[in-house]
């Protein structure tokens, strides 16, 4: 490699992650403010040819060799099977995943995996319909369900899902949820919620952690640590067994321990946000605008430098235990879960 995205901690980035628009047809709580942010401009968002130049030079110049588009909601995007289908013709090809909240994934799964999406992601806090219009505002769980079950239908392996615990919205549905999972062969992780809400009512105090978590689940499940490295992967695997057959593992769960356990110092991403600028960590309080240099005819050379300056300044990590730490001023929505 010429070159590579390295930082003052001797971290090298090739996990690309790039949001496709901050607009969302869900308004989550941890997510979004109920009346939505005032979205961007479509000019304002990078187009899929910029995206898939922004690849090729991460590709090319850095090693990058993960690609994950998110949100917002990338589906909301008409384009996204251009992108992933751009994004798959590089060479070398980088591994190209999606996470998403499966509205229209029935519709559209089959030409996302032909144009080379290789994995998906899949947000389902809860399979209660009354519960889902709580968390998400919006009474749609059918519909992302029909959308699970498409991206299942259409050969997409493993289809993982992302769930976030709120004390006592969700949180004791987790061995329900869980269930529903197993029985359909979905890789379930739970997540612990980070500060990155628009309404601030984020709190270390009452947050879902992940001892929580297994203290939930145990009463059903006999949870057993997979013994297989991590990596740099944030979850933490555990197979399944259930409590009244404790012999026969049933699957496997995940716990993403972004608070209590953070995993920042093997931390390997590089985020660009819908209007192409560079974020070195969700909480950051810094951009660096890559996309204006794009537009502005800036060749591949120097869009590398700018991005290689942006990410040595990347945080050791987000700080959430530091007297001085503060919750950045973007929600999650508009950098790009
Ligand atoms: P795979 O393990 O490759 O499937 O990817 P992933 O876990 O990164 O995928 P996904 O986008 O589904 O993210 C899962 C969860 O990890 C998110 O819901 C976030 O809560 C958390 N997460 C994602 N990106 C970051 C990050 O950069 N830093 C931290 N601390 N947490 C993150
Ligand atoms: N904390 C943790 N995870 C979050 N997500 C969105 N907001 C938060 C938050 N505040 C998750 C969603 C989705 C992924 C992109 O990020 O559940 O799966
Ligand atoms: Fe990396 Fe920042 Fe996430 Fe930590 S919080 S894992 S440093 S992006």
């Amino acid at each position: 490699q010429e070159d590579s995205l390295l930082d003052t901690f001797d971290r090298r980035a090739r996990d690309m992650r790039i949001s496709l628009t901050d607009f969302c047809n869900l308004r989550c709580s941890y997510c979004m403010p109920e009346e939505g942010v005032e979205f961007m401009s479509r000019d304002a968002a990078m187009t899929a040819e910029e995206i898939i130049r922004f690849v090729r030079i991460g590709v090319e110049k850095f090693g990058v060799d993960q690609v994950r588009f998110t949100g917002g909601e990338p589906l909301t995007r008409k384009d996204v099977t251009d992108i992933i289908a751009g994004v798959a013709a590089l060479d070398p090809r980088p591994n190209i995943a999606l996470t998403t909240n499966a509205i229209g994934l029935d519709k559209r799964a089959a030409k996302l995996r032909d144009a080379g999406l290789d994995r998906i992601n899949v947000s389902l806090d809860t399979v209660d319909p009354e519960t889902f219009a709580t968390i998400t505002r919006r009474p749609f769980l059918d519909r992302v369900l029909d959308g699970i079950k498409g991206a299942q239908a259409a050969g997409m392996d493993p289809v993982k899902i992302n769930a976030v615990l709120l004390p006592g919205v969700n949180d004791h549905q987790a061995p329900q949820l869980l269930r529903w999972c197993l029985d359909r062969g979905l890789k379930l992780r739970f997540i612990e919620q980070m500060p990155l809400d628009a309404g601030h009512s984020w709190e270390r105090g009452t947050m879902i952690t992940a001892a929580d978590i297994f203290a939930l689940l145990e009463p059903d499940f006999v949870l057993t640590p997979d013994s297989a490295p991590r990596g740099g992967a944030p979850a933490e695997k555990f197979l399944v067994a259930s409590r009244d057959d404790p012999e026969t593992v049933i699957g496997d769960v995940g716990i993403i321990a972004s608070v209590t356990r953070p995993f920042c110092a093997d931390c390997t991403r590089t985020r660009l946000t819908a209007e192409g600028r560079v974020r070195t960590c969700l909480f950051s309080h810094t951009e660096v605008d890559l996309l204006t240099a794009m537009r502005g005819g800036a060749d591949d050379e120097a869009i590398a430098n700018l991005w290689k300056g942006a990410h040595w300044k990347k945080l050791a990590g987000h700080g959430m235990d530091s007297e001085s730490f503060e919750q950045p001023q973007r929600p999650m929505s508009a950098i790009g879960g």
